[in-house]
C-alpha cells in the first residue's frame, strides 16, 4: 500500500482521498480552507455525494485518512502527490491555472523525488510546463497526468469501477507506478503527457456535442411529430453509437462540460485551428436555454404578475451543484423578464431573484406554469392532483421528460415535453 497526498479537498480530491483510503492506502489531504478541514476531521462531509460520508468516517476511524491546512505537511511522508485543484475558466475561456501554479511553486522545494500527479483538468501541455517550472526551481520530481472521469452524483461509484484509467508522462517508471496504484481491473492507457491531457478534454467535448445532437433531434421530433424516445432508442441500439448521453433536456451544464468545451476551443484557437463543431455545440447550448426561457414566457403571455414554479435548480439530479446549471440559468432568465420564480430543489439552493420554497408543492402553489428543470426522481412521487389544485394555471413544461404523461393527464394538467407531441 502506498503513502498518498492529495492537494485540494473539492469533490474530485475528496473522492480520490476517501476512495484511496478505502483501498488501503494512507492518505493525507492538504486543503487551505480551515473550516473545511475542521469539518472533515470531525467526519462532516462538505459535499453531497453518495457514499463519500461513509468512507470519510471509515478512513478517519482506521487512521488511514487525515486532513490539514498545510500542503507542505500533507506531502511529508507521501510517495505520490496528487493535485486536485480548481482550474476555472478565465474570462477569455482559457483555463485559469493560477491556483495550480501557486501550489506547484509552493511544493517545488519539498517534493524531492516524489511523483507529482496532475488530476485536475488542465490544458494540453500543462504536464510539460509544470515539469519545466519544477526544473527551474531545481526540483527533479517526475510529473504524471492521470485525468479523472468521475461524474458528480456518482463520483464514488465511478472512482471504484472506472471504465478505464489514463496515465501519461515522460518518465515511464513513474507512469507505470501510478498505473499500478489503482489496480481496479480495468484497462489502463499508458501514454505521453499530451495525449493523456487531451483524452480528458476530448471525452467531455465529445459527450457535450453528443447531448446537443440528441437535443437537435428532439427539436426535429417536435416539428415533425416524431418521438425522441424511439429515435434515441434506435440510435442507442446501434453498437457503433451506444445508448449513453442521448437524453434530451435543457442542454448541458455543470462545472465541466461548458468549461472544458471553452478551454478546448481556446486551445485550438491558440494553435490557429477552428473547431466549428464544438463551437456550435457551445453556442447552441446557450441559445437553447434562451429558447426554453422564451417558451416559458410565451406560456404566461398576457398574465399579470405571472408566477412560475421551478422544480430543480441543480445542473442535474444527485448533486447540489448549480454551476452553469441550465435550471438556474432558465430561472434567472425568466425572472429577469418579469416572472415571479418559486423554486424547489431537494439539495441545491438559489437566492434573489428566485424565491426558494420548502417543498415542490409550495413552489407550485399559485403558479401559472410548472417547469421541471432537473430530473430528481423524487418529483415523480409528488401527488399531481394536489399540485393541480395548488396551481393557478394548468401547464407543466417538463424539460426533462420526467413525469409520467398519464399521471399528468389524469391530474387535469397539460404536459409539454421535449421531443414529444404536447398532451392535454
Ligand atoms: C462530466 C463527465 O461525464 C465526467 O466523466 C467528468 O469526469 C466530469 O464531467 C468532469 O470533467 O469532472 P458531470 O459534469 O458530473 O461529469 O456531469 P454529466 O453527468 O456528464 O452531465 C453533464 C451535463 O450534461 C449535465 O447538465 C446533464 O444534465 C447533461 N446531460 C447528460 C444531458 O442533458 N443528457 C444526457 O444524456 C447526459
Amino acid at each position: 500500500m502506498a503513502e498518498i497526498a492529495v492537494i485540494g479537498a473539492g469533490y474530485v480530491g475528496l473522492t480520490l482521498a476517501v476512495g484511496a483510503a478505502h483501498l488501503g492506502h494512507n492518505v493525507s489531504v492538504g486543503e487551505p480552507d480551515e473550516e473545511r478541514v475542521c469539518a472533515l476531521l470531525a467526519g462532516n462531509c462538505p459535499v453531497f455525494e453518495e457514499g463519500i460520508a461513509d468512507l470519510l468516517e471509515e478512513g478517519l476511524t482506521a487512521r488511514r485518512l487525515t486532513f490539514m491546512t498545510s500542503n507542505v505537511e500533507a506531502i511529508e511522508s507521501a510517495e505520490f502527490v496528487f493535485l486536485a485543484l480548481p482550474t476555472p475558466s478565465a474570462p477569455d475561456g482559457s483555463a485559469d491555472l493560477s491556483v495550480l501554479h501557486a501550489v506547484v511553486d509552493e511544493l517545488a522545494p519539498h517534493l524531492g523525488d516524489r511523483v507529482l500527479v496532475l488530476k485536475s483538468t488542465v490544458p494540453v501541455g500543462t504536464n510539460r510546463d509544470v515539469t519545466a517550472r519544477l526544473r527551474t526551481a531545481g526540483c527533479l520530481a517526475p510529473v504524471v497526468s492521470n485525468p479523472e472521469f468521475l461524474r458528480e452524483g456518482t463520483a464514488l461509484a465511478d472512482f471504484m469501477s472506472p471504465d478505464h484509467v489514463v496515465v501519461g508522462g515522460d518518465d515511464p517508471e513513474a507512469v507505470a507506478q501510478v498505473g499500478a496504484l489503482f489496480d481496479l481491473g480495468c484497462p489502463v492507457t499508458m501514454t505521453d503527457p499530451m495525449s493523456a491531457e487531451l483524452v480528458k478534454y476530448a471525452t467531455n467535448a465529445y459527450l457535450a456535442t453528443r447531448v446537443m445532437m440528441a437535443n437537435s433531434f428532439a427539436d426535429l421530433c417536435e416539428v415533425l411529430g416524431a418521438d425522441i424516445d424511439a429515435v434515441t432508442t434506435g440510435l442507442g441500439r446501434d453498437h457503433r453509437i451506444g445508448p449513453h448521453f442521448l437524453r434530451p433536456g435543457p442542454g448541458f451544464g455543470g462545472s465541466c462540460f461548458p468549461k472544458d468545451a471553452r478551454a478546448l476551443l481556446d486551445l485550438a484557437d491558440r494553435h490557429g485551428l477552428n473547431s466549428p463543431i464544438l463551437a456550435a455545440a457551445v453556442e447552441v447550448n446557450a441559445a437553447r436555454q434562451e429558447r426554453m426561457a422564451d417558451q416559458v414566457m410565451a406560456a404566461v403571455d398576457g398574465v399579470e404578475d405571472p408566477v412560475v414554479a421551478l422544480w430543480g435548480l441543480a445542473f442535474k439530479a444527485g448533486t447540489d451543484d448549480t454551476r452553469e446549471s441550465p435550471a438556474l440559468n432558465i430561472g434567472e432568465l425568466i425572472a429577469a423578464r418579469g416572472a415571479n420564480v418559486q423554486a424547489y430543489d431537494p439539495e441545491a439552493v438559489a437566492g434573489d431573484p428566485i424565491r426558494l420554497c420548502e417543498s415542490a408543492l409550495d413552489a407550485a402553489t399559485g403558479a401559472d406554469v410548472l417547469v421541471i428543470a432537473t430530473e430528481w426522481p423524487e418529483f415523480t412521487g409528488e401527488d399531481l392532483a394536489e399540485v393541480a389544485k395548488a396551481m393557478r394555471g394548468d401547464l407543466v413544461i417538463d424539460l426533462r421528460n420526467l413525469l409520467d404523461p398519464e399521471a399528468v393527464r389524469t391530474a387535469g394538467l397539460r404536459h409539454r415535453r421535449v421531443g414529444k407531441p404536447e398532451q392535454g
